[in-house]
């Protein structure tokens, strides 16, 4: 079994390989093109980050399988899978704006095991292995304790699709009155980083993609927290995270009455 800890290194050493150069170029010219749709953008700063983070994972371990957002991937013959998401926020990368990260994880047999979130702009650095905590900036990190949701800090996050986007804003008019606030910060990844360090109480989202969550569901598990889908199973693209005991219970419930009234 491969050493965890040395996993975890290797993904906080290949993400401050790429971190400074995206702190760099944010906000400055780009080339810029769309995906999904008209707002689901790609620069060439995602691509050469993948490319390098893609370049420094296969030159230290040849053998693992790599999968990234944009389309690299390597097929090994080892256990361990990295899923990449080189710049997690590219909106906000792109506007200069706070809240873009790079987003580094690694499953074992296909269970997620390493997760490395590194923040450019304010430096901060959240990491974690399966079994040996979770931590921001070297310092051990916890979910909040928050057990009233009418008292809880919430993120989300909207899809790109215009459809379901119009399903989330419905669904936010119901949930907004009943909880403290809402916090659209604009990377899935931060926003995982946020309920591990109790910066937020909880997150949800419908629909990401499994480089969105790679990384922050083992940090959200280190840090004490619990991640499921709506049902309460395990998670798919749809995400929901914060303390097991009390908030969640409220906040699944909360989120199925509206997704019910909503889809
Ligand atoms: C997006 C961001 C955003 C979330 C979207 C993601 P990207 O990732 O994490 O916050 O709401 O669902 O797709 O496209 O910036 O890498």
């Amino acid at each position: 079994m491969p050493d965890l800890i040395a996993l975890r290194d290797l993904a906080l050493s290949t993400a401050r390989r790429v971190a400074p150069e995206l702190a760099r170029r944010t906000g400055g010219l780009l080339d810029t093109a769309t995906k999904s749709s008209s707002t689901d953008l790609v620069t060439d700063a995602d691509l050469w980050s993948e490319q390098k983070i893609a370049e420094l994972l296969h030159e230290a371990r040849p053998n693992d399988s790599i999968q990234c957002e944009e389309g690299t991937a390597v097929t090994g013959t080892s256990d361990v899978r990295w899923v990449v998401d080189p710049i997690d926020g590219t909106t906000n990368f792109v506007y200069g704006h706070p809240g873009f990260s790079v987003s580094i994880g690694a499953e074992l047999d296909g269970e997620p095991a390493v997760g490395v979130i590194l923040d450019p702009l304010l430096g901060d650095e959240f990491a974690a292995a399966l079994g040996h905590g979770a931590t921001r900036n070297g310092q051990p990190i916890r979910v909040s304790q928050t057990t009233d949701l009418s008292a809880a800090l919430l993120a989300t996050g909207f899809g790109y699709q215009p459809e379901r986007r119009r399903r989330q804003a419905e669904g936010l008019v119901e949930i907004l009155p009943r909880v403290r606030d809402i916090r659209r910060m604009g990377g899935a990844a931060l926003d995982m980083a946020s309920v591990a360090c109790g910066r937020v109480d909880a997150f949800f989202e419908k629909g990401l993609a499994p480089w969105d969550i790679a990384a922050g569901k083992v940090l959200i598990v280190e840090a004490g927290g619990r991640v499921c889908d709506l049902s309460g199973g395990p998670t798919t693209g749809d995400f929901v995270a914060a303390a097991p005991k009390g908030l969640m219970s409220e906040l699944l419930s909360l989120l199925r009455s509206v997704d019910a009234a909503s889809v």
